[in-house]
């Protein structure tokens, strides 16, 4: 049997090559593979689909074996082996060079002198910062702090504190209840805080209280309806007016500056007796008349008085032998004094830009 009619049978693109061609093609098609250059990405997936796709070159080689001579067999069949391995090896050539090549191109890309992004610091909240420094000043003089929930009952925020129902100081106080429930409430102040206080521990009293509180109050620029307040409590036995006035001229002092004066007007609260306005002379232009305080030299910061004997005995303090001074400050307020901000509403809406203004802290 001629070797032309060996192949004359087969069905594949390699049919009509005789022996020796087979052979010679496998040759070709190795160096054919080993000069193989490729510059893309698409040219690595046109070798694959040439040399290793489903449809790939190699493949009908494999079925030429039937129509090998037998004692060639061995050596066509390794020969096919070898050309399909040296493809894949190739390949996975390829592969890494264009991984290597692209993690290059990464490095290259990167400009190691360029300056960093820095990093956006936060900054505390005004209000943060205020309360803080006002915690910090009567911590300085032995007040501890005391924080309670924001959700009171009747009791704790007017009742104990001689606010009874239909007394008509509750109409100083617009409260916020919650529905359905006319006994409990958003607190109008940390007062109720010191009743509790008061419940659970016997005088010598010396206690803060620090915290957010309520009233349905129209939002304006000078007031809304959510606001900070720190309120003071000091009970023992000889606790006097005088007493009172020296605490918060302290305080006036180490929060606005060591030249401040104070001064009280007398007021209304139902839970102290005297009560008192206090005032702080103007920091911003030292009395001379400023926009600040409006011209008159002083500025109002809370109020205080004497603790009345009403509320020591609703709270189980024998009031013929101990004697107190209460008072209370709006943080935004005195942050607003501090930092001469005009309008309240800004301390709420926490843009970014305003607050970026208060990182170097008070
Ligand atoms: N609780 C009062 C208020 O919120 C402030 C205050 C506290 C006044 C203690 C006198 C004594 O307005």
């Amino acid at each position: 049997m001629s070797q032309s009619t060996q192949y004359s049978t087969l069905n594949t693109q390699y049919s009509i090559l005789i022996m020796s061609d087979i052979f010679d093609k496998i040759k070709e098609l190795t160096e054919e593979i080993e000069n193989s250059l490729v510059q893309s990405v698409e040219e690595i997936e046109q070798f694959r689909i040439k040399y290793l796709g489903t449809k790939n070159i190699i493949k009908p080689l494999f079925g030429e074996i039937r129509n090998v001579a037998n004692e060639r067999k061995k050596e066509f069949g390794q020969a096919v082996n070898a050309l399909k391995q040296k493809a894949e090896a190739k390949f996975d050539g390829f592969k890494e060079e264009l991984e290597a090549n692209a993690s290059d191109e990464e490095a290259k890309s990167i400009d190691l002198t360029a300056p960093g992004i820095a990093e956006q610091l936060g900054s505390r909240h005004p209000v943060s910062i205020v309360m803080n420094r006002m915690v910090e000043i009567f911590s300085r003089i032995g007040f501890n702090v005391a924080q309670d929930r924001e959700i009171e009952d009747d009791w704790h925020n007017f009742t104990a504190l001689n606010t009874p129902e239909d007394h008509p100081a509750r109409d100083m106080q617009d409260t916020y209840y919650l529905l359905n429930d006319p006994e409990r409430l958003l607190r109008t102040h940390t007062s109720s805080v010191q009743v509790r206080v008061m419940d659970y521990q016997k005088p010598p009293i010396r206690v803060i209280c620090p915290g957010r509180v309520y009233r349905n109050e129209t939002i304006s620029a000078r007031a809304h309806c959510q606001f900070h307040q720190v309120e003071g409590l000091y009970i023992a036995e000889k606790v006097s007016f005088a007493d009172l006035k020296q605490t918060i001229e302290y305080f006036a002092k180490e929060m606005f500056g060591h030249q401040t004066k104070i001064r009280v007007r007398p007021s209304f609260f139902p839970f102290t007796e005297p009560s008192v306005e206090v005032d702080v002379s103007c920091f911003i232009c030292g009395g001379d008349g400023c926009n600040v305080c409006k011209y008159t030299s002083w500025v109002e910061i809370g109020g205080c008085g004497m603790v009345d004997p009403k509320v020591l005995e609703n709270c189980g303090i024998d009031s013929d032998k101990y004697t107190g001074f209460a008072f209370g400050m709006g943080v935004e307020r005195i942050a607003m004094l501090k930092y001469q901000i005009n309008d309240i509403r800004l301390l709420f809406e926490n843009d970014v830009r305003f607050l970026q203004q208060f990182e170097a802290g008070l």
